[in-house]
C-alpha cells in the first residue's frame, strides 16, 4: 500500500519534472496519467545481470519474466550493430540499466529507421517507463515519439538528437567539439599557421545526412580549417567540399571507400600528391584509408581523422595508416544516461546539479540544441578527446581496452 502511494507521488512529480524538458511547448507529456511509474511500485528483486551477449539486429534481449527489477522498465533503441560503436553503447547501456535494478528491452534496427518506429512501438506495447532512443533518422521518427508522448513515456535522445518534442533530454558528446578537435589537429600537425606558400592538399569525407551530428562534425572541422582553405594553404584538389556532395549515406564504409577511390582515380591518378583526408569518424575513415592504401599513387603518408576508436582504426593508428581519432568513452555516456533516467524517474530537479552525481566530466548545455525550431532541448554533453599512436594507453588506462603482445587494442 505505501508502496503504491509513493509510486502515485513519485509519478506525480516524475510528469511535473518531465514537463520541463524538451516538450515545455506543449509537444511531451501533457496529461497526469501515472502509468509512466507503475512499474516502480509493483516491482521487487533487482534485474538478473547475467544475460549474455548483445542481440542479432532487431532481436530483442528482455530480462526473464521471473526476475522483476527494482527500477521500472527500459526501452534502449540502438541503429545497428553493423558500426562497432553501438554493440558497445547497447552492451554499457544494457548493463548499467539492469545493475541498477531496472529491466531492459534492448533492440538494434538495422539502420532501418522504419525498424526502428516499430522497435519502439513494441517497446511502447510492453510499458517501458522510460526510452533511450540513439535514432537512425533524427526525422524519421515521429510517428513512435508522440506515441511515446502520448504514453506519458519520456524519451532520452541518447548521442543523435531527434527533431519532435516528445525528446525531455538529450545526452551526447560536445559533437561541434569533436570536428573542431579534427580540424585543429590538422592545423598543429602541419603547422598550417606558418606554412607560408606551402600548399597542402585536402580531401574531405562526412556523416550520414539523416544523423544529427554529421552536420556538427563536419562545421566544427570546416569552421576550424576555413580560413586556410580561404588562404590557399589547404586545396580540395576535387573542389568536393559542400556537405551533402562529401557526405555518406548511414556512415557506410564501403560508401566512403568508392568515393575515395573516384576521388584518388579523378584527380590524383597524375602524381597529385594527397597531404590530409578529414573523416567524420572511423567507419568512414577505414574506406578513405583503405582507398589510399591501394588506390593511391604516392607515397607519402596521408593525415587522416577518424572518430570513436573502434577496433579497426586503432590498428591503422598503430600502423600509421590513420593519424588521430576522437575518441568517445561511451562507457561513460551509458553511466550519464542511467544518472539522468534515475532522476527523471524519481521526479528530481534536472540541470547541472546532477553532474557531480554521475561522476563524469560533462556540460548542462541548455542553448546549443533544439527539437524544433524555437524548442530548446536541455542536454547533457561529455567531453571528447584526441587519441594518436603516442597516448594508446589513455584507452588502455580507461579499462575498455587491452593491448595485445602485439601493440595493437582490442575492446573489453
Ligand atoms: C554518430 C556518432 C559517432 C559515429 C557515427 C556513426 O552519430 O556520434 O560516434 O559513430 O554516428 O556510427
Amino acid at each position: 500500500m505505501k508502496k503504491k502511494l509513493l509510486g502515485a507521488l513519485l509519478s506525480v512529480a516524475m510528469v511535473a519534472s518531465l514537463l520541463v524538458g524538451c516538450g515545455s511547448d506543449g509537444g511531451a507529456a501533457t496529461t497526469t496519467s501515472d502509468s509512466a511509474s507503475d512499474a516502480q511500485t509493483e516491482t521487487e528483486a533487482p534485474a538478473d545481470n547475467s544475460e549474455a551477449e548483445a542481440p542479432a539486429d532487431d532481436a530483442e534481449a528482455e530480462a526473464p519474466a521471473d526476475t522483476a527489477s527494482t527500477g521500472g522498465k527500459i526501452g534502449i533503441s540502438m541503429p545497428t550493430q553493423s558500426l562497432e560503436r553501438w554493440n558497445r553503447d547497447g552492451a554499457y547501456l544494457d548493463e548499467q540499466f539492469k545493475a541498477a535494478g531496472f529491466e531492459t528491452i534492448l533492440t538494434f534496427s538495422d539502420n532501418d529507421s522504419g525498424r526502428q518506429v516499430n522497435d519502439i512501438q513494441n517497446m511502447l506495447a510492453d510499458g517501458v517507463d522510460l526510452l533511450i532512443v540513439a535514432a537512425i533518422d533524427g526525422e524519421a521518427l515521429n510517428t513512435a515519439m508522440n506515441e511515446a508522448a502520448d504514453a506519458n513515456v519520456p524519451v532520452i535522445a541518447y548521442d543523435r538528437l531527434i527533431m519532435n518534442d516528445a525528446v525531455s533530454y538529450y545526452v551526447s558528446f560536445d559533437n561541434y567539439t569533436v570536428g573542431k578537435l579534427q580540424g585543429e589537429f590538422i592545423v598543429e600537425q602541419l603547422d598550417l599557421a606558418n606554412a607560408g606558400d606551402t600548399v597542402y592538399n585536402l580531401e574531405i569525407t562526412a556523416g550520414d545526412p539523416a544523423d544529427n551530428n554529421a552536420g556538427y562534425f563536419y562545421n566544427g572541422a570546416v569552421d576550424t580549417l576555413k580560413p586556410y582553405i580561404d588562404a590557399g594553404t589547404l586545396n580540395i584538389v576535387s573542389g568536393q567540399m559542400d556537405f551533402d556532395t562529401v557526405a555518406t549515406a548511414q556512415w557506410n564504409t564501403d560508401t566512403a571507400l568508392e568515393r575515395a577511390q573516384n576521388v584518388l582515380s579523378s584527380y590524383y591518378a597524375d602524381g597529385t600528391q594527397l597531404d590530409v583526408w578529414l573523416c567524420s569518424n572511423d567507419s568512414t575513415a577505414l574506406g578513405v584509408a583503405q582507398a589510399v592504401t591501394s588506390d593511391y599513387a604516392g607515397s607519402n603518408s596521408v593525415l587522416i581523422t577518424g572518430q570513436d576508436g573502434d577496433e579497426a582504426n586503432l590498428k591503422n593508428i598503430v600502423d600509421g595508416v590513420q593519424t588521430m581519432t576522437v575518441y568517445k568513452n561511451v562507457s561513460n555516456e551509458s553511466i550519464v544516461t542511467l544518472g539522468l533516467a534515475k532522476a527523471m524517474l524519481a521526479g528530481d530537479t534536472i540541470d547541472e546539479s546532477l553532474i557531480p552525481s554521475f561522476g563524469i566530466e560533462c556540460a548542462y548545455d541548455t542553448e546549443s540544441y533544439e527539437t524544433s525550431e524555437g524548442n530548446k532541448c536541455p542536454s547533457f554533453l561529455l567531453v571528447p578527446n584526441v587519441i594518436t599512436k603516442d597516448n594508446l594507453q589513455e584507452l588502455v588506462d580507461t579499462g575498455l581496452y587491452t593491448m595485445g603482445d602485439d601493440g595493437y587494442l582490442s575492446a573489453n
